[in-house]
């Protein structure tokens, strides 16, 4: 009797542990304090590099009207804002985690430009705005942690106007050989664990990385956002640790 209700309890601790991806928001509302201290411990400063490059090709023009999806804690917005808050009318987060976005609204009142960025608690699936109002869509790491995620694209094809681009950024795997091995043994023995340690949550960390490993990267994502109508150009970044999708409506 004792034996079974072990298992049970096993059982039951394996389910509650074992993310889905459809409620991928909830790791987030949970790790929020520490993710982008954790973030910056685990890609070891190349993020800021990655972002810079987003900032760098991002497709400034007047009283833009700007958007980020799964914007977490908003630093997509901040990197380019920071750069570009002239040129920009309004950009909007979008995220299902609403700690992740408490601690992206605290952060921007230092900002200058803190007017012209809001935070709405939607999904990327089904943003809460018009068609053709947005005349760019940011989206880092977070492309991968939807289901549906063409459902994601077509909805962000209908929010941007005419001529409108959307950026993409996400994980991807090094085609050469050696160094993706490497990669493979950091991504999957120690980022897990040094992430969880510093979260409290392993679980979070092995979920983080099998999505990485089963989303379809490259030419292959590539034709995805070509076939729903995207002419798409692709930056990869850091031999191919990540690749920066730039697609226009
Ligand atoms: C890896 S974080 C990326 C956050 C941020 N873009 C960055 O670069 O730091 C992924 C984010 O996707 C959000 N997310 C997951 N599913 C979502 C959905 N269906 N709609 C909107 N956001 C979602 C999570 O809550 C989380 O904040």
């Amino acid at each position: 009797m004792l034996r079974i209700i072990q298992s049970q309890m096993r059982i039951k601790n394996t389910i509650v542990k074992d993310y889905k991806k459809s409620l991928s928001w909830e790791i987030f509302d949970k790790i929020y304090q520490r993710y982008d201290v954790i973030n910056s411990i685990l890609s070891l400063g190349i993020l800021r590099l990655w972002r810079n490059k987003l900032v760098h090709l991002f497709p400034v023009k007047d009283n833009m009207v700007a958007l980020d999806c799964a914007t977490g804690t908003g630093e997509v917005m901040i990197s380019v804002m920071n750069r570009h808050h002239n040129k920009i009318k309004s950009y909007t987060g979008v995220d299902l985690s609403k700690n992740m976005m408490v601690i992206g609204k605290e952060r921007i009142q230092k900002f200058p430009y803190a007017n012209k960025v809001s935070f709405t608690h939607a999904s990327a699936t089904d943003i809460p705005v018009d068609k053709a109002s947005i005349d760019c869509v940011t989206m880092a790491f977070g492309i991968r942690n939807i289901v549906d995620y063409q459902a994601c694209l077509r909805d962000i094809y209908r929010v941007l106007v005419p001529g409108g681009t959307v950026m993409i950024m996400e994980f991807s795997l090094p085609k050469n050989i050696i160094i993706r091995w490497f990669y493979l043994l950091y991504f999957r023995w120690l980022l897990p664990l040094i992430g969880g340690l510093i979260s409290g949550d392993k679980n979070a960390y092995t979920y983080l990385n099998k999505t990485v490993e089963t989303f379809p990267y490259g030419n292959a994502f590539k034709k995805e956002m070509e076939q729903l109508g995207f002419n798409v150009s692709m930056t990869s970044l850091t031999f191919g640790i990540a690749t920066l999708y730039i697609g226009r409506k």
